[in-house]
């Protein structure tokens, strides 16, 4: 197990990796027209049924293999933009335009749909067989938050490079110099990990955050720096979920999701939910998120390649202990 994926093995290509959920657009984003997006090096094309509900199916019309999110929608059905194919509800074909009224249409015109459900303002979908149903957060169904959604990103650095930063905590006072973590202590205390609920494992941990002006409206404090308390915590495959707790009691979610386009290209979205009064505009409470997260995407884009996952390929130290084990569970689920 160790020798796989220590080096440059395909990562995305693994098998047990398709029976998850991974977010590739924002449900606003599909709407009037068909989108195709990328997930685990497969080309696909969602669309907007009638009724609403969305259909994934693999990118290229069974005809001639012309892209179908290049065609357009008629009452929710997909029509190809070669030759008029059209495709409705599970992807089936229900016109040929060149056949004459009564000649069967052939079963292999019908479009292979995968999995594909719209939750928490998100798009997700699985190629395979989902092995579990999506997580729960408690927040979602709580009216004392809100939820918040930003745009789909695409960043050009490996999904797993993306989790493993997301986890750590000791970039904090380097990458994030420019936003919270100026003049953060670079010392961390050891890390111990446990199951922070049903769905997320990973550690928590306090530490006194820089307060600067534009993070403000989202610690909602005037002071210089802010006390949080905190929980980092993954979900296999790549799904990584942070809490803050301020002592004023405001809480604010964020929920940081890779998904692999290819090996070293990788969509990339937030989500936030906060107990705050909901009077300061969604734009403004997650500027400053997006301004760290923009750090993170200007530091991971420099890392070449895709991260090794073996224990013994990188060097780690103590505070990577979160990282450690997801790389282990990680290794241990694409090997299964
Ligand atoms: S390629 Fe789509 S209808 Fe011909
Ligand atoms: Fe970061």
């Amino acid at each position: 197990m160790e020798k796989i994926l220590n080096g440059t093995e395909g990562f995305v290509d693994k098998q047990p990796l398709k029976n998850f959920w991974y977010v590739v657009a924002l449900g606003d984003d599909i709407d009037s027209s068909p989108i195709s997006v990328k997930l685990l090096n497969e080309d696909l094309v969602i669309w907007r049924g009638f009724d609403g509900s969305l259909i994934a199916a693999a990118e290229k019309c069974p005809h001639r293999q012309a892209p179908l999110s290049h065609g357009h929608l008629e009452n929710g059905c997909l029509v190809c933009p070669y030759h008029g194919w059209t495709f409705g509800e599970s992807g089936k074909c229900i016109n040929i335009p060149s056949s004459s009224d009564g000649v069967p249409i052939p079963s292999k015109a019908h479009l292979n749909t995968v999995e594909v459900i719209e939750k928490y303002g998100l798009v997700w979908l699985c190629l395979g067989e989902p092995i579990n149903p999506l997580f729960e957060l408690k927040e979602e169904s709580d009216s004392s938050f809100r939820r918040i959604n930003t745009e789909v990103q695409k960043w050009k650095v490996a999904a797993t490079r993306m989790v493993d930063n997301f986890l750590d905590i000791t970039h904090f006072p380097y990458v994030h110099a420019g936003t919270f973590g100026a003049g953060q202590e670079t010392k961390v205390p050891n890390i111990s990990l446990e199951y922070l609920d049903n769905d997320f494992f990973g550690y928590r941990y306090d530490i006194l955050a820089a307060n600067p002006e534009e993070a403000k409206s989202t610690s909602g404090s005037n002071e210089e720096s802010v006390e949080r308390s905190m929980s980092s915590g993954f979900n296999l495959p790549l799904t990584v979920r942070s809490t803050i707790t301020y002592k004023s009691g405001l809480e604010h979610v964020i929920l940081l999701l890779s998904t692999p386009i290819d090996e070293i290209s990788s969509y990339f979205t937030f989500v936030i939910w906060r107990n705050d009064d909901f009077t300061i505009p969604a734009d403004e409470v997650i500027a400053f998120d997006r301004a760290i997260g923009e750090e993170d995407r200007v530091m991971l884009e420099k890392l070449n390649g895709v991260m090794p996952l073996g224990k013994t390929a990188l060097v780690n130290v103590q505070s990577d202990k979160a990282t450690v084990e997801w790389r282990r569970q990680l290794l241990k689920l694409i090997n299964s």
